[in-house]
């Protein structure tokens, strides 16, 4: 029987050099197969602003929505970390409502941690949060939330401010952090440094480990695919096939057949 992965499993992967798997999901179905096939930790991301609502950016996706899209993963995770992603403006505005955000994904929507973007600038919302007993999981390099910010999705190649970031977010009190958008030699060195694990999205190898968004990995997605990103299953031409089949079906009156009539 496979065990129940919580923070301590976590660091004692990095400790062992054990790859963490982390894959990012959004409802019930999904959540359920990347648990069955063995992911470590499960990140309801707010990507799904952009995979599953068709928007621009992540900046439009609520609250309301994250804890509704939380609900229904944490229900088809047995084994799985399950990490709840705080939207844009959910944590910026005041400590007290940012806590009080975390623990809606704790209390409503059954995760297991949250995640929040940033680095020194965000170390006293991630030290309110964990003072409330909330791990929280950090991101630093390219914030998605921050697009307007940073000029677009560009790689972050500051090294010297992304060291600081890191060593910051895990003085803070972070159990982990994401690196995105990173030249692989400073997210290995960033690795070395801290004793968190490094959870890499377009950093390299040497991240203790690696975090997908599910509609790339599966090739679900029908936007843009950046370099990073590795395509394992062809997902989206086997639907339309699918579904083009049974289009085709219907209208040649071949569906239903008699086994499939009462
Ligand atoms: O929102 C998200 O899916 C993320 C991951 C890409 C790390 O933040």
């Amino acid at each position: 029987m496979k065990q129940k992965i919580t923070v301590t499993t976590l660091y004692k992967m990095k400790e062992k050099g054990e790859k963490i798997a982390a894959l990012t999901a959004y409802d019930y179905p999904f959540a359920k197969m990347a648990d069955q096939a063995g992911v470590h930790i499960i990140l309801v991301g707010d990507s799904l602003g952009m995979v599953v609502q068709g928007q621009t950016s992540t900046l439009p996706v609520t609250m309301d929505e994250m804890i509704y899209h939380t609900k229904l993963v944490s229900k088809g995770v047995e084994n799985a970390f399950v990490i709840g992603d705080m939207p844009f403006m959910s944590y910026q505005v005041k400590l007290s409502k940012a806590v009080k955000n975390a623990g809606r994904f704790l209390k409503e929507a059954g995760a297991e941690a949250v995640k929040l973007e940033g680095g020194v600038d965000v170390c006293d919302t991630i030290k309110a949060i964990s003072a409330a007993g909330i791990p929280v999981q950090a991101h630093i390099g390219l914030t998605p939330q921050s697009v307007h910010k940073m000029g677009g999705y560009k790689v972050q190649r500051n090294e010297q401010k992304l060291i600081e970031d890191a060593k910051r977010v895990e003085d803070a009190g972070a159990f982990s952090v994401v690196l995105e958008g990173i030249p692989e030699d400073i997210s290995k060195k960033i690795t070395e440094i801290i004793s968190i694990p490094t959870i890499g999205i377009g950093a390299g190898l040497y991240c203790d480990g690696q975090i997908l968004v599910l509609h790339d990995c599966l090739g679900l997605n029908t936007g843009h695919i950046p370099k990073f990103v590795k395509k394992f299953a062809n997902l989206g031409e086997m639907a339309i096939e699918g579904i083009s089949t049974y289009v085709k079906e219907v209208g040649a009156k071949e569906f239903p057949s008699k086994k499939h009539c009462y």
